[in-house]
């Protein structure tokens, strides 16, 4: 199926699948997503069926992503069993995969690993990953995303570079608070690092 025929079909399954709140932030991701990609002269497409698709459990409880987890064979860390909703991305592509016939590898990774990033990561899943965390509701409630929109706006500058700045805004704020930082996070921001070098 052509990738926009296969947007169309998920859209209509999305609005029967998640509560108004969710739809309306993964419309308005899979948006800035494509955008962040033209911009750059790349196909938007991925990126935007990505931005569609990234929250499609993030609706559930705690409990249900926990159920879900272990009937999905899906490894979960002590981490995640203190903070469930860090499994809605392992979860949804699973759900993805299973109910929505969604099969590019491409795409489930970007959805497993949104809350994080992941060094694999194509171009798309980085539209859609920065998206994710400056969607303009999100800028709206934090105004030190301000700066990272702007970036993103500077089309000569790539996406994994700004995919770092949110990590480092991330990082430095879960350390600023005590907290821990996931594995993946570091790997993802290590990575992106070396990218730079
Ligand atoms: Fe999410
Ligand atoms: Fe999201």
């Amino acid at each position: 199926m052509p990738i926009s025929e296969l947007i169309s079909v998920f859209t209509q399954g999305l609005r029967l699948a998640v509560p108004t709140g969710v739809l309306k932030h993964s419309e308005r991701v899979a948006e800035l997503a494509g955008d962040l990609m033209s911009m750059r002269g790349e196909a938007p497409e991925t990126a935007i069926l990505m931005g569609f698709a990234h929250d499609i459990c993030r609706h559930f409880s705690d409990e249900e992503w926990l159920i879900c987890a272990e009937k999905q064979g899906v490894l979960v860390s002590d981490l995640e069993r203190r903070y469930p909703v860090l499994l809605h991305g392992p979860v949804g592509a699973k759900i993805l995969q299973e109910s929505f016939d969604i099969d590019s590898k491409e795409v489930l990774q970007a959805v497993r690993y949104h809350t994080y990033g992941h060094p694999t990561f194509s171009n798309s899943a980085w539209a859609m990953f920065v998206a994710d965390k400056i969607e303009p509701q999100k800028l709206e409630r934090n105004s030190r995303l301000g700066a990272v929109y702007e970036l993103s706006q500077d089309s000569s500058r790539s996406l994994p570079e700004i995919a770092l700045a949110i990590l480092n805004l991330q990082i430095g704020d879960l350390t600023a608070d005590g907290r821990e930082i996931h594995s993946l996070q570091i790997a993802s921001r290590n990575f992106l690092v070396s990218e730079q070098l």
